[in-house]
């Protein structure tokens, strides 16, 4: 847990009735008041274009902590301790009236604590939306003291290449670098975060790190909704800008890092992007070897029935966009050159399930007859948060036979505690001026570097190769073929239907369980779920 003192604090939302405030920004802040991670004077201010009474607003955050808050229903006494920390204030983001009326009450704040705190302005808002109040928090001298005052920009940055730049260039001129922080919710997840200390803080696995003895990799979010409400966003947007561009780059970023100097932001930031630096470049050509696109047709989810794409709301007829995307990436780089990247996500899959997999090379020199599974480190994002190394043990008897076992460090069997969601640890780290899990305006731009040529393909062959999915399958089996020759199929968890997971249960039809007593029994056979 954070030990940090964070100072007196004035946060503020633009976008107070928006998804994202409702469902997580006040949950996490209300979970880090509960957890006494917020400073003995803060106040919060929720700003928007709707006129609400204050009590109406309150009651509106309230219903979101008691469906979405990881704690369940809130604590009414602590809820109306936090909540009378809560302010409305109705305004129009283009009109500079709302900023006057937004200085007013943080100065009222302000003076009344007697200190000049941190101030955190959080752009829960559309992206035509952002330029405009970046404007006035500087016309406004609200936001002019680089050491103290941030503002927090969500995704998307841009649609591509050149408007990231363009947004990028426009927040420079305004604010200093290290008052932009581009938030990444998958940088606050507790698994992602969990990477780096597993990989940098034991020695044990680096020297296996790299192409030398790593086959391939495999780093695949899928998940188990549809677009639902947001057909209007998606449908200009797509998996590849949605996930890969920023959430997928992320996990891959973390797997294939160097070291980073130090424990700390700049160094990990440069990590980073000399990772994405080295991502060979797609030609079109490669475009449509290695990457696979694909949209949902309608089929059922969990038993319930999903329509197809095409039919959600505000989503185009004939919408060529794409809500699953596998591709093959290539790092060129000392370490990783030959080791191919399977990248894959899809929307309305058959169950959520974000999951790295490494699988090691052969050994060389074989002594054995059996057949022998390749060694794989698992590390299960979520739902699961676990951490599997497979390897070859001996069958109990009599006789030298190989089966595969393996390792397990799960969160469920070592913590008891209920894990601080994404927003509560990077909203933290914001007032606690913490930057590390943070994106730099460079990263951004690498990243959309890497998709443009994708982005550029599709656009100008809309129809080309594009695949169609049922509902509530892994997606297309053309997504299998790009993994030729390094495997048949994705890899994929178990999932025992009704408890969650069988956590000691990777997916292999030989796979064995280790039992408490140090015996083993031989796992049921594979249930690899074969795509539609
Ligand atoms: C968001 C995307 O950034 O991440 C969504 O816009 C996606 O489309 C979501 O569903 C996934 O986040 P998580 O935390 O549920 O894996």
């Amino acid at each position: 847990m954070k030990q940090k003192k964070v100072a007196p604090a004035a946060i503020t939302i633009f976008g107070a009735k928006g998804d994202l405030t409702k469902r997580k920004l006040i949950p996490a802040l209300y979970n880090l008041y509960v957890d006494n991670h917020l400073p003995a004077d803060f106040a919060i201010f929720c700003v928007d274009f709707l006129a609400v009474e204050a009590a109406a607003y309150r009651d509106y955050l309230l219903e979101g902590i008691d469906e979405f808050s990881r704690t369940g229903k809130a604590d009414r006494a602590k809820w109306a301790a936090f909540s009378a920390r809560i302010s409305y204030i109705q305004g129009d983001f283009m009109k500079t009236d709302t900023f006057g009326e937004l200085k007013d009450q943080i100065k009222k704040f302000e003076d009344k604590e007697k200190v000049r705190g941190v101030r955190m302005f959080y752009f829960a808002v559309a992206p035509r939306f952002i330029e405009p109040i970046a404007d006035s928090l500087c016309s406004h001298k609200l936001c002019n003291r680089d050491t103290l005052d941030r503002i927090v920009v969500e995704k998307p940055f841009g649609t591509d290449l050149d408007s990231a730049r363009k947004l990028n260039r426009y927040l420079s001129k305004r604010f200093k670098e290290k008052q932009i922080y581009h938030i990444d919710h998958y940088l606050g997840k507790e698994m992602v975060q969990n990477i780096m200390a597993f990989r940098f803080a034991n020695h044990v696995f680096e020297p296996l790190w790299n192409n030398k003895f790593i086959d391939h990799i495999e780093i695949s979010v899928a998940e188990e909704v549809s677009v639902g409400k947001r057909g209007g966003y998606y449908d200009s947007s797509g998996a590849l800008r949605d996930m890969i561009q920023n959430h997928l780059f992320q996990l891959l970023c973390i797997i294939a890092m160097d070291c980073p100097k130090a424990y700390e932001a700049e160094a990990i930031r440069d990590a980073k992007v000399k990772v994405l630096k080295h991502i060979r470049p797609f030609t079109t050509d490669q475009v449509f070897k290695s990457v696979v696109r694909a949209q949902y047709t309608a089929g059922s989810v969990g038993g319930q029935a999903r329509p197809a794409y095409r039919e959600e709301d505000q989503v185009a007829k004939n919408s060529t966009t794409e809500t699953f995307v596998a591709a093959k990436l290539l790092i060129d780089s000392d370490r990783w050159k030959g080791v191919p990247f399977f990248m894959r996500t899809g929307k309305n899959m058959p169950r959520q399930s974000s999951v790295i997999m490494i699988q090691f090379k052969d050994s060389p020199h074989k002594i054995f007859k059996d057949d022998i599974e390749p060694n794989r480190l698992i590390i299960s994002i979520q739902p699961e948060l676990e951490i599997g190394l497979v390897f070859e043990g001996k069958e109990p008897g009599l006789h030298m036979k190989l089966v595969p076992v393996e390792m397990d460090f799960t969160y469920k069997n070592d913590y008891a505690q209920s894990l601080p969601e994404a927003y509560e640890a990077l909203l933290l780290d914001v007032l606690e001026g913490e930057a590390t899990q943070f994106m730099r305006a460079d990263q951004i731009e690498w990243a959309w570097k890497v998709v443009t040529p994708i982005l550029d393909a599709w656009k100008k062959y809309p129809k080309k190769q594009l695949q169609f999915y049922e509902s509530g399958t892994w997606g297309p089996t053309a997504a299998n073929a790009i993994l030729k020759p390094y495997a048949k199929e994705w890899f994929h968890l178990q999932h025992d239907g009704t408890t969650g997971t069988t956590p000691a249960a990777f997916d292999d039809a030989r796979s064995t369980h280790l039992n408490g007593d140090g015996s083993a029994t031989p796992a049921p056979a594979a249930k690899t779920t074969a795509p539609a």
